[in-house]
């Protein structure tokens, strides 16, 4: 792959008016606030970054959107589903189930019953997480081909809750009970066709390219029908200005000398997978809210917004940064900062984006603002709004995509109707 530069898309400037030229303000008077905006040339440059990898496989956890799940299709990026409804996004945005190499592969530690029988009824492959699922799919599929997905005994992310390697985590077939899978299979007639490794979400080089060792030994153990690997996700992006992002290209080099010294053992193709969800899209989104109060406790200002972690959930659930910027209505962009609070609207004290792992507030430096003046999270586009709840009965927010220049409405703002749909009172 040629060298090349990656270029961030995000400025970590505290005041911004525009989101892909356009304004803020004309995007919150069309859409009201909060509202998540996706930049799709940012998607595009991420997928172009990944090119060099056989197969892009999203990992449509991080965002499921349909018109987004759309335009990657077309873009050649296949998928990933952990459930029925993912499996249905994907099938609702054109992928074909069943087809071959896979459009849709199911990736996870268990079936429910709604997911097996989609996967039964479309022929859709597993990328088996668990020994009991060999068994459970062999009953109803016998004869089919698996990927296994192991835990090589380490992992690494951002955060403790995002290490899914290692003996702490529920996540794939511990890599010492690899014979016993191959036992379960041939038991079914299914043939593993496929090894797969994602061992933590926002890890680092060094931790991504310790799997290589683990895939070529698993690999040999298994033996010549093996035909696949996937890399798995985890790539991280910057969500800091000191944060970088991975090296792609010697990524791509460290798996393609593991896929290179495979083609050698067993003297047949084997074709390489990647499956990155953060990566394509968290610098593509926005968080777009507004100032409803702007109030003083103790030391502390406080800017409380109409987004809370029903919206954003990242900051309670990991102490995750995002970067902060104002957006005030007069267009003024040379203001003074301060340092503030910046929480939301839920009857919870930990309705703060502004903090640390383990909740402790934190203040950010952030140009004085009045209520109504606009606040956008930014690289909130992975693991935003698919987080996203109905806690406090709140209403989950609107999607926007920019293309072009031109912002489209990907999902209205939910209704009371759709809170209260599902619901009854029992005569
Ligand atoms: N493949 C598998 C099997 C996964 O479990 C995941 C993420 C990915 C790929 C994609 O990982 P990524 O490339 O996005 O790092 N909610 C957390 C992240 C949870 C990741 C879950 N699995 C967050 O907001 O950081």
């Amino acid at each position: 792959m040629p060298q090349r530069t990656i270029t961030c898309p995000t400025t970590f400037a505290t005041s911004r008016q525009e989101i892909a030229g356009v304004s803020i303000a004309d995007l919150a008077k069309q859409y009201g606030t909060p509202t998540y905006v996706y930049d799709m040339s940012v998607i595009e440059q991420r997928v172009a970054d990944l090119a060099g990898f056989g197969t892009i496989r999203y990992a449509q956890k991080a965002c499921s959107n349909i018109a987004i799940l759309d335009r990657l299709r077309k873009l050649g990026v296949v998928v990933d589903a952990v459930s029925a409804g993912e499996i249905g996004r994907a099938m609702r945005a054109g992928y074909v189930p069943g087809s071959h190499p896979a459009d849709i592969v199911y990736t996870a530690d268990v079936f429910d019953k709604a997911a097996l029988d989609l996967i039964v009824q479309h022929n859709i492959p597993v990328n088996i997480g668990s020994p009991d699922m060999i068994n459970q799919l062999g009953e109803v599929a016998p004869g089919r081909n698996i990927t296994l997905r192991i835990n090589p005994g380490f992992g690494h992310g951002h955060s403790q809750k995002t290490n899914t390697g290692g003996p702490q985590s529920k996540h794939g077939i511990w890599h010492e009970q690899v014979d016993d899978c191959l036992r379960r299979a041939d038991r079914y007639g299914l043939i593993v066709s496929g090894v797969h490794m994602h061992i933590g979400s926002g890890t680092d080089l060094e931790h991504l390219s310790q799997v290589c060792a683990a895939m070529e030994s698993t690999c040999l153990s298994i033996g010549r029908t093996v035909t696949t690997i996937s890399a798995g996700g985890g790539l991280p992006v910057p969500y800091r200005p000191e944060q970088a992002y991975v090296d792609i290209d010697r990524y791509y080099e460290i798996w393609n000398a593991t896929r290179n010294r495979l083609q050698d053992a067993f003297g047949h193709e084997i074709h390489m997978e990647i499956e990155p969800g953060r990566y394509l899209v968290a610098e593509s989104g926005f968080l777009v809210a507004e100032i409803r109060a702007v109030k003083q406790m103790g030391q502390n200002t406080f800017y409380l917004l109409d987004a809370g972690f029903n919206d954003l959930a990242r900051p309670i659930l990991y102490g995750s940064h995002h970067p902060i910027s104002v957006c005030r209505r007069d267009g003024d962009t040379q203001i003074s900062e301060h340092p503030v609070v910046v929480g939301g609207p839920l009857c919870e004290s930990g309705d703060i984006f502004t903090q640390e792992e383990g909740g402790f507030v934190a203040r950010r430096n952030l140009p004085r603002a009045n209520v109504g003046d606009y606040l956008v999270l930014e690289v909130a586009g992975a693991y935003g709004f698919v987080m996203a709840s109905n806690y406090n009965s709140k209403f989950r927010p609107a999607e926007v995509l920019i293309e072009g220049g031109v912002p489209k409405l990907v999902r209205r703002r939910e209704t009371l109707d759709d809170l209260l749909g599902p619901e009854m009172i029992p005569s």
